[in-house]
């Protein structure tokens, strides 16, 4: 068994499905231990028994909830030395026509979820001898891709400035702090609601898009190096996207 990450004890928020859910298997792989977050707890459940980690059902939009579902996963545990905020949703389309409910759904989940999520997990953080926060960006956070995505992009764009805020504010506590922007990855992002955006994204992600494991691979590889050095920013392409 590779032991990069023995005796590190991480949650992933999105953990039941994709990148989260990839990334999970990666840190459990790499010895590691992990606590599961998300809303849908018969996959959680069923992954949580597989990697002998903790499912925590929570929906990141309820700070409340979310700052419970935390307490618990550290408690079980011993602690917390790591943070992926991996959850995201997608939502996309002209301005003109997008329901405002749409665009509040996707900043209360990929921008306050973040929030929520982080600060939950601030004290314990901030009790281990080093930890890590790893945010789940979008390449559409640094550059749009089509005006359809503006909000999405938006909110992945504030996601980097968070990271940034959150870097200089934790890093003096020992509290590493990264982003991680992928283009197209294949996932179920696109197939959640099946409008006609998202088809044509997904089969955009199916044509040139990563594989889940390719970002779990890179977001191990940010956890693992050495304490000194951070991967503060990590953008990640196909080679033909
Ligand atoms: N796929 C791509 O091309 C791509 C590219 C760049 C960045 N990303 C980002 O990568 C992250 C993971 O997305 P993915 O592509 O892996 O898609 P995915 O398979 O749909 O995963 C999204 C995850 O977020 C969770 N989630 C959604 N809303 C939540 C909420 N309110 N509370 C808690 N968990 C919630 C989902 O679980 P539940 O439904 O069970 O709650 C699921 O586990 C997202 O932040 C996304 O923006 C994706």
């Amino acid at each position: 068994m590779d032991t990069t990450l023995s005796d590190r004890r991480i949650l992933v928020t999105g953990a039941s499905s994709g990148i989260g859910e990839a990334t999970a298997r990666a840190i459990v792989a790499a010895g590691g231990q992990v606590a599961l977050l998300a809303r849908r707890t018969d996959r959680l459940d069923v992954l949580a028994e597989e990697l002998d980690g903790i499912a925590v059902t929570a929906d990141v939009a309820d700070p409340e909830v979310t700052r419970g579902g935390i307490n618990r996963a550290a408690d079980e545990l011993g602690g917390l030395d790591g943070l992926i905020n991996a959850a995201g949703v997608l939502r996309g389309g002209p301005l003109a026509t997008t329901d405002p409910v749409e665009w509040r759904q996707l900043f209360e989940v990929n921008v306050l979820g973040v929030l929520h999520a982080t600060q939950a997990s601030i004290p314990h953080l901030t009790a281990a001898d080093h930890s890590d926060v790893v945010n789940v960006s979008s390449m559409s956070g640094r550059r749009l891709g089509s005006t359809e995505m503006a909000a999405y992009a938006a909110s992945k764009a504030a996601v980097h400035m968070l990271s940034e805020g959150m870097r200089r504010e934790l890093q003096p506590d020992g509290v590493r702090v990264s982003v991680v922007a992928p283009g197209f990855v294949r996932t179920e992002l696109f197939g959640e609601r099946d409008t006609d955006l998202e088809q044509r994204l997904g089969k955009r992600a199916d044509a040139v898009g990563l594989s889940t494991d390719d970002v779990a691979t890179a977001i191990v590889q940010v956890l693992a190096a050495p304490p000194h050095v951070v991967h503060a920013e990590v953008a990640l392409l196909n080679a033909d996207q």
